[in-house]
Order: structure tokens, then sequence, then C-alpha cells
């Protein structure tokens, strides 16, 4: 039976064991240029123990963040800033990975602690927003997105073909393509945000296109023995549940089929209507289907952060990695304690051998 502190293996990469810090966007950027609070937040976090470490939501372009403090990597300016980053996570022993995405329909949006809805109008901070289609998300984010022209569908996808050349450049090990949470690559798939009637859009096999041709492009440029992934919301909990996981898993069997590594399994998050059902480890047994039903390793977050959730995800199965995200935040050292609450020996081997071996030495 696999467990948490196992080491785990993808493609060229070894991981020290089977705890992932998911992307967690900060909002703190300018002009898409991380900064020292970055530095700060990841090396603190990568020194505590994860396996991996994955960098926050960063826009291939401008109009693709979701706020205008978001990261991005489109330029040589926001290349250059993650290098120090990517160096700090390395040395402290985790593999440095990176969430690429364009917000679509959600982007140019206020910052979470003012207010989390799009920007007014008459605000110059905003920015017209693109989507498969010209329909608004609704509630706070009812800004209406422009319908994207193929040509528009090509340029975004190039954008994130450079973006995933620059996070090479920067010294990435593990790219994961945001195609979640409702934002362009979910808005896609979604019948909820798509309505368009050429190849875009209708049937499956139309909303699939983008995400599909996205990764294959990505994948030319993405050396074969790093892993790459996506994050996807497989169930959206609209009602319509067994039909879109049921499509979701013929996706994802797609993007196998493309050279894609990993899928990291969450919500769809493209409606205000849908009746989640949070509850810890809730995606535990979604993320199973998803793998049992494709072949692909699997991820999850949302309510794994204690040490027995984490623990169970892996050794039942349901998970091949655990993203544990704001428990990391309230603790940067969360591996190295929850390998303590599970009576791990020598917890210690979590951590760089500077305070590893100080910390067996004087264990209480
Ligand atoms: C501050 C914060 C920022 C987040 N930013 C992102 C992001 O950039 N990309 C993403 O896919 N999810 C993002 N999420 C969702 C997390 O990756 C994760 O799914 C969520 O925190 C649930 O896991 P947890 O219960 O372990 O915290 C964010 C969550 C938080 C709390």
């Amino acid at each position: 039976m696999a467990s948490l502190f196992d080491p785990f293996q993808l493609k060229g990469v070894a991981l020290r064991n089977r705890i992932a810090v998911p992307p967690m966007c900060q909002y703190t950027a300018e002009d898409g240029v991380i900064n020292d609070w970055h530095q700060v937040h990841l090396a603190s976090i990568a020194r505590g123990g994860a396996g991996l470490v994955i960098v926050e939501a960063t826009a291939v372009s401008p109009e693709g963040r979701i706020t205008p403090g978001c990261a991005g990597l489109w330029n040589d300016a926001q290349t250059a800033a993650f290098v120090p980053v990517v160096q700090a996570i390395k040395a402290a022993g985790a593999v440095p990975g990176i969430q690429i995405g364009h917000a679509g329909r959600k982007a140019s949006a206020n910052r979470p602690w003012e207010g989390d809805d799009h920007i007014a109008a008459s605000d110059p901070r905003g920015w017209q927003t693109i989507a498969p289609s010209a329909v608004a998300y609704g509630g706070g984010l009812s800004k209406l997105p422009q319908a994207m022209t193929t040509q528009d569908i090509a340029r975004v996808q190039a954008d994130f073909v450079a973006a995933a050349g620059r996070a090479l450049e920067a010294g990435f090990e593990w790219l994961e393509l945001h195609f979640a949470h409702g934002y362009l690559g979910q808005s896609f798939f979604s019948a909820h945000s798509n309505h368009r009637d050429d190849r875009y859009g209708g049937n499956l096999e139309n909303r699939s296109r983008f995400l599909l041709e996205t990764v294959a492009a990505v994948r030319e440029v993405w050396p074969d023995h790093l892993p790459l992934t996506a994050r996807f919301g497989v169930i959206e909990y609209d009602g319509r549940d067994d039909e879109t996981l049921a499509e979701s898993i013929e996706l994802t069997k797609g993007f196998k089929q493309r050279g894609l590594d990993m899928l990291s399994v969450s919500v769809g998050f493209s409606t205000p209507s849908a009746n989640i059902p949070w509850g810890p480890a809730f995606l535990g047994p979604v993320a199973e289907r998803v793998r049992n039903e494709t072949g692909l390793p699997v991820s999850s977050a949302w309510g794994f952060g204690t040490p027995e959730l984490a623990q169970q995800a892996i050794q039942a199965g349901h998970l091949d990695l655990v993203m544990v995200g704001r428990a990391h935040l309230a603790d940067p050292h969360w591996p190295y304690q929850a390998a303590r609450a599970l009576g791990v020996e020598r917890p210690s081997w979590t951590l760089p051998p500077p305070y590893a071996h100080w910390l067996e030495r004087y264990a209480a």
C-alpha cells in the first residue's frame, strides 16, 4: 500500500513524497512580474517538506490575468523574476512547478479581499474580457466578454505555447495547464459558457477542441522527460453531473493520447448556481473514477489538509498526489508536522539536512 511519504516518480521527475502544494494566487504582482513576497511565500513553503510546489495561476497574456495583481509569463522581465524563485524551491528539496492559464470571462476582476467581482467599466484598471461566447458568468462577474474569433483562439493557443517555453527557460520542471474553475479552458468545454456553432462549440468533440489542441501544441515544446499536467473541473454539481463526468472522462482520454501525464481533478465553477457538496476530501472518489477509467495518474485538492485525510487518500488509492493548499498557508511545515502526527519514523526526512539533523537530534 502506498503512503503519503513514499517518493513519487512522474516521467523523469522524482518527488520526495506525495504532498503537493497547489497553485495559490497571491494577487500582488505588478504588470505580471512577481516580487519579494512571492519569493518569501514560495521558498518558505518549499522548505516545509512538500514534494512539489506549483506556482500560482500565471497568465499567458495581459488579458488572461484574473486580477491586475496576477502573475504573468508573456515577457522577459516576468521570466527573469521567476528564476530565483525556481532556484529557491529547488534548494529546499522540492520540485518547482507552475500553472499557466487564461482567465477568459472571469478576468479583469478585483482581488478577493477587494470584492472578488469584476472591475467597474469606468475603472481604467479593468480591460475587455474574451470568451468562447458573449455570455457573462453572472453574479458579481457579470461583465460581458467578447466572443473569440478563430484568430483569437489561435493567438491564445500560441500564447500558451510561448508561456510554456518561458516556464522552461525559467527552470520549471513541472507544467500545469489551468483548464479549470470557469476560466478560458473550462469555458470552452462547458455548455454554460460555450454557445458557439462553429468547430469550437456544440458537441463534445467541438467543445473539447480548444483544450486538446492546446495540450498537443504545448507538448511539442515542453520536454518529454518533464511532466505536463492539467487542472480541469470534471464535474459542475449543476444537476447534470453524470453526463458531465462521462464527457470529462472522454476528454481526459484525449488529453492522455496527446501526451498529458497527470490530471489535477477539480470542480468546473462554470455557473454561480452550482450546489457543491463541500466537505472533507469530497473529490477523492471522483478523482479515483477518472483514474480508473482513463489510466491517467490523478491529484486533487479541496479539503485534504489534515494528515489523516491526506494519508487516507493515498492509501485508499483515490489519488496519486495530494494537493494541500490553505493548510500550507497556515503552516509552511505542514508535511513535517503531518509526518509527526502520523507517526512516520524519522519525519525529518522531509526537510533539508541543515534542519533535519537538528530536529532528529532534539526531537521532542
Ligand atoms: C489564496 C488562494 C489562491 C488560489 N489560487 C489558485 C490558482 O492560482 N489556481 C488554481 O487552480 N487554484 C487556486 N486556488 C485553489 C487551490 O489551488 C486549492 O484548490 C484550494 O485551496 C483547495 O485546497 P485546500 O482545501 O487544500 O486549501 C487558490 C486557493 C487559495 C486559497
